[in-house]
């Protein structure tokens, strides 16, 4: 996590930097810092360094009070890893003299061994982050070039770096400055986004493409272990060798990045309304070939879903990899494709995937699920499974790689051949709801291909899924709308729990799942989800009044063992909260969210909306930061 933001040109970088880590503040907000280099009137750089704890706005008010003025400057937003989200372990870092200054995104995992030599030589911590090594090895290293006849420059600069990178361990995307070279920058990525941006005589570099709304739509994605130089006069790259790299920029397809609230107070609230709308353009987009008003299907195709045969053909087996809310929507997804199109599908932890591996099988697809395509233990576990699969003398056949993310110039998209792109738009708010929406989406579609393409339903089965989606959106619409006000009233009962418990079975199992994860994040109250039937052996004996239940019970083949694990949940005095349709059972519950009737098959789809809504309302109830919650970032890029 982290966002860091670098720029060089003829424009005073302060402003420009600040815009810059706006939009990089979902990537952590524990703090924010910059640092800029002045020339004055004989050429001589001046380095000015503003720190403050918190969010953005703190930085804000500093830099309109004090200035940092400067044509070259470096930006940080900060997720704290090493070190309490305090001012002193705000980026940047300085070394001993004040001179050189760092921003740094990933971990330095050596950082103890890197400091101990410092220490024996004098050298004076002043805060408890991993990244301050650096600026202290750097200057170090400047003196030693210096010693050896080498002239102040942007080339000893970067000679300095290249001679300190190999001494790290870990990941890292580094910006770096020194005051002795005011029109210098260096910056270098090892596996960790850094993009350099290439504007008209000036050059912004930036852990991810918001940055680079409103300057260019032409970057330069850092390859892993580079290095660049970057002058208002150009930029030149080099590998890990020292080896110099030529190669073209590429276009950004996507610069949309308008970050507005609209009317809603939230983000969040903002992104879950516009659920409807993201499934309007999806059934648009995708069941438009599917005309299904006669007896007959009337195309080919139910769907249209641009992937390669690849994808398709000889696969036996699909391995998801994925974390958090991403995970959820593969495990919903590994249910429909095993179920619909009979295809035996695992769905991994990307955390655990990469050190421990099922054994390598031919014929598999294997799925990278990322909203934001940047989550370092994903992209390491697919990275590791290519490996893998290239290491085998006799290439195995038919193994394949997908990602299905929702940002088109990530890196995942750099890393996989063939992808899925959810066109949620960009998602502000911390906790996931349109994307893991997006994410259901695109699954079922895949679903869809390959049971059409297999046989492995009947007709008849697949034109009344494809009938359920085309209604989507209508549904969604209605329920959003009505779910906004009963949550709201809903969330007064919230406070004074202990804890919650959800529950759901089959495909609705992953929603319980999410309905925990999402008030855990926004709301910090206990919540854990389980199958429904695992209750009884164990988690029952959480359950008191100051425990409520909240169970999602669609009609479909388990829908009365659920209502009997309601009754044994109410038989222990737990309030229980209904998410089902209206019926019979109804007067079961003790509070309701009712949801149409639909097959359990799209229930997934709706029974998340309640999930959503009552985890946003309980959280602005309690008077909490909805958008940006505590100890949280939008996009995890350190393991
Ligand atoms: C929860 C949430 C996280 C992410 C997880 C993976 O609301 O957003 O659990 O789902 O960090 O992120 P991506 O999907 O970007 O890989």
């Amino acid at each position: 996590m982290c966002g860091i933001i670098a720029l060089i040109g003829s424009r005073d970088a302060g402003p420009i930097i600040l815009e810059g880590l706006r939009r990089l503040e979902y990537r952590g907000y524990d703090s924010a810092g910059l640092a800029a280099i002045d020339i004055d009137t004989s050429g001589a750089g001046k380095l000015t360094c503003l720190k403050a704890a918190g969010r953005l706005v703190n930085l804000t008010k500093k830099y309109d009070e004090l200035g940092a003025p400067g044509f070259c400057a470096i930006g940080h937003t900060r997720w704290a890893t090493h070190g309490k989200p305090e001012e002193r372990n705000a980026h940047p870092h300085l070394d001993g003299s004040a001179q050189v200054a760092v921003v740094q995104n990933g971990i330095i995992e050596n950082c103890q061994a890197l400091k101990e030599p410092l220490e024996r030589d004098g050298v004076v911590f002043t805060s408890d982050t991993d990244t301050e090594v650096i600026p202290h090895h750097i200057s170090q290293q400047i003196k030693y070039l210096q010693d050896e006849g080498e002239p102040v420059s942007s080339r000893l600069l970067l000679k300095a770096v290249q001679r300190v990178l190999p001494l790290i361990q870990g990941t890292y995307a580094l910006a770096i400055i020194w005051e002795a070279v005011p029109k210098a920058l260096v910056v270098a990525s090892k596996q960790a986004p850094l993009l350099i941006g290439l504007g008209s005589g000036e050059f912004l570099c930036a852990s991810d493409t918001p940055a680079f709304a409103d300057f260019t739509d032409t970057i330069l994605p850092l390859k892993d272990g580079e290095v660049a130089l970057l002058t208002p006069l150009g930029v030149e790259l080099y590998n890990e060798f020292g080896v110099e790299q030529q190669r073209n920029p590429v276009l950004l397809t996507n610069v949309e990045q308008k970050v507005d609230k609209g009317h809603f107070r939230h983000f969040m609230l903002k992104e879950i309304y516009e659920q409807a709308e993201i499934a309007a353009l999806w059934v648009g987009k995708h069941l438009a070939k599917a005309r299904i008003d006669s007896k007959y299907l009337q195309s080919d195709s139910l769907i249209s879903l641009s992937l390669d045969d690849e994808v398709f053909e000889g696969i036996e087996r699909i391995q998801i990899l994925a974390c958090g809310t991403s995970r959820h929507a593969s495990l919903i997804g590994a249910y429909l494709l095993e179920q619909f199109a009979g295809i035996p599908t695992s769905v991994f932890y990307a955390s655990e995937f990469r050190y421990a591996p099922p054994p390598l099988l031919s014929n598999t697809l294997t799925i990278a699920v990322t909203q934001s395509g940047e989550t370092a233990d994903t992209l390491a576990a697919l990275q590791m499974e290519q490996k893998r699969l290239e290491a085998r003398a006799d290439p195995l056949c038919n193994s394949c790689q997908l990602g299905i993310t929702n940002r088109p110039d990530s890196s995942l998209t750099r890393q996989v051949s063939h992808l899925l792109y959810i066109s949620a738009g960009i998602e502000i708010g911390v906790a996931a709801t349109k994307t893991f929406l997006g994410q259901l989406l695109t699954f079922y579609g895949l679903t869809l291909a390959f049971a059409e393409r297999r046989n492995s339903c009947s007709k008849s089965e697949l034109r009344a899924l494809v009938t359920e989606l085309q209604e989507l959106p209508y549904y969604l619409r209605k329920l959003i709308k009505e779910h906004d006000e009963l949550c709201a009233n809903l969330a007064e009962n919230f406070d004074d729990v202990r804890g919650v418990v959800f529950l759901g079975r089959g495909i609705n199992y992953p929603i319980a799942l999410e309905g925990a994860l999402k008030l855990k994040e926004i709301s910090y109250i206990q919540a854990e989800g389980y199958p429904a039937g695992e209750m009884k052996h164990g988690p029952i004996a959480l359950l008191d009044p100051e425990v409520p239940v909240v169970s999602i019970a669609v009609p479909g083949r388990v829908f009365s063992k659920v209502i009997s694990n309601c009754q044994e949940a109410k038989a222990r005095d737990a309030k229980v909260i209904g998410i089902t349709p209206i019926g019979p059972e109804t007067k079961l519950f003790d509070m309701l969210l009712p949801i149409p009737e639909v097959s359990e098959w799209l229930s997934p789809l709706l029974t998340v909306i309640p999930m959503q809504l009552l985890s946003y309302h309980i959280a602005c109830h309690r008077g909490l930061d909805v958008d940006q919650p505590r100890n949280l970032a939008k996009s995890v890029t350190v393991e």
